[in-house]
């Protein structure tokens, strides 16, 4: 019987030979005084230190060495911004042209980035529909190939490869805190690891002011967000999607949602316990650890793998992350 999944655990172990020479084995570091907060021992899995400042090259090089040759005219996408990076940078690689929906909106840094390897921007208006409609444009007019951000299967497969990853180098993991937008990187890990090892538990990290994956969850249906929502953690404002819900629904373990608030805190406590410069989307797995529901339902759970995804900060935006944050520290 075929899997039900778009993508499998072979998929993603050939993705790692696809792209494993071409990214970087990203660090697990630790932190003591971070462990003592959170009850456990903590292990960062640190793809800010990435290339492109973010895992989305996995899921991008390995969709960009997957097209055939005879389909390569170009690459076309619409991002945040590191799907559009690290899109850029797969596709400069790879000697193709790349074009990047982004909406006006985005914070600049990564808008240069996008520049700077070499393709080309397309603006558009801050909502799904503009994204979606420019897109379709673009790749009319450039004869390109759509990359997906996170419902293409080679995308799911490349981030799954963090999954592979984390099991060779905390071969005591218990369980992996992941941050879900569109959950391409959830879903490629949850496949990888649950084959491999059953026991270890998929945990998601949503904003609870974009909290789809967990309306999901709880009704059993794929429930996008409503609205377009207002988060500090911009990379993780999409709504999962057909390709990711079914994986999210039967393999992730449960979903922690987190306040504004709580994401600061642990953007900022990572910021000086760890010296680590993340972008406040990467703050969103610490803080669901240091959440009170996350010390209830996984209270037993003492090797604890946080993926630190990005750290594309926009430092003129810093003072954002360090507005009033109430609790102790
Ligand atoms: C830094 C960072 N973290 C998390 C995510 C969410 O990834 P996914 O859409 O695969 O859930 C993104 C997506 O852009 C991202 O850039």
């Amino acid at each position: 019987m075929g899997s039900p999944y778009c993508v499998t655990l072979e998929d993603v172990q050939e993705a790692h030979k696809r792209i494993h020479n071409l990214v970087h084995l990203t660090p697990v570091m630790t932190c003591s005084s971070l462990d003592a907060l959170a009850k456990r021992k903590l292990y960062f899995k640190c793809e800010l230190l990435q290339k492109t400042g973010s895992f989305k090259i996995r899921g991008a090089l390995n969709a960009v060495k997957s097209l055939p040759a005879e389909a390569r005219p170009a690459v076309v996408t619409h991002s945040s911004g590191n799907h559009g990076q690290a899109l850029a940078l797969a596709a400069q690689m790879m000697g193709i042209p790349a074009h990047v929906v982004v909406p006006r909106t985005a914070p600049s840094c990564k808008k240069a980035a996008i520049c700077g390897y070499g393709a080309v921007i397309v603006e558009c208006d801050p909502t799904d529909e503009s994204r979606t409609e420019v897109a379709a444009k673009t790749v009319q007019q450039t004869g390109g190939v759509l990359v997906h951000p996170n419902q293409d299967p080679a995308v799911i497969a490349g981030q799954g490869t963090i999954g592979l990853e984390v099991l060779q180098q905390v071969p005591a993991v218990d369980a992996l805190v992941i941050p879900v937008g569109g959950g391409g990187m959830l879903a490629g890990i949850a496949v990888a690891v649950k084959a491999v090892k059953p026991n270890v538990r998929i945990y998601a990290a949503e904003p609870l002011n974009a909290d789809d994956c967990y309306q999901s969850k709880v009704k059993g249906v794929l429930t996008p967000n409503a609205q377009p929502p207002t988060t500090i953690a911009d990379a993780v404002k999409t709504s999962i999607g057909p390709n990711t819900w079914p994986v999210i629904r039967d393999l992730v373990d449960d979903v922690f949602v987190v306040t504004e608030e709580e994401i600061k805190q642990a953007t900022q406590l990572v910021w000086e316990r760890m010296k680590l410069l993340i972008e406040p989307t990467a703050g969103l797995g610490l803080a669901a650890v240091l959440s009170k529901r996350f010390q209830e339902k996984a209270g037993e759970l003492q090797n604890i793998c946080v993926v630190l995804c990005g750290g594309n900060m926009d430092l003129s935006n810093i003072d954002l992350v360090m507005q009033p944050v109430s609790a102790s520290k």
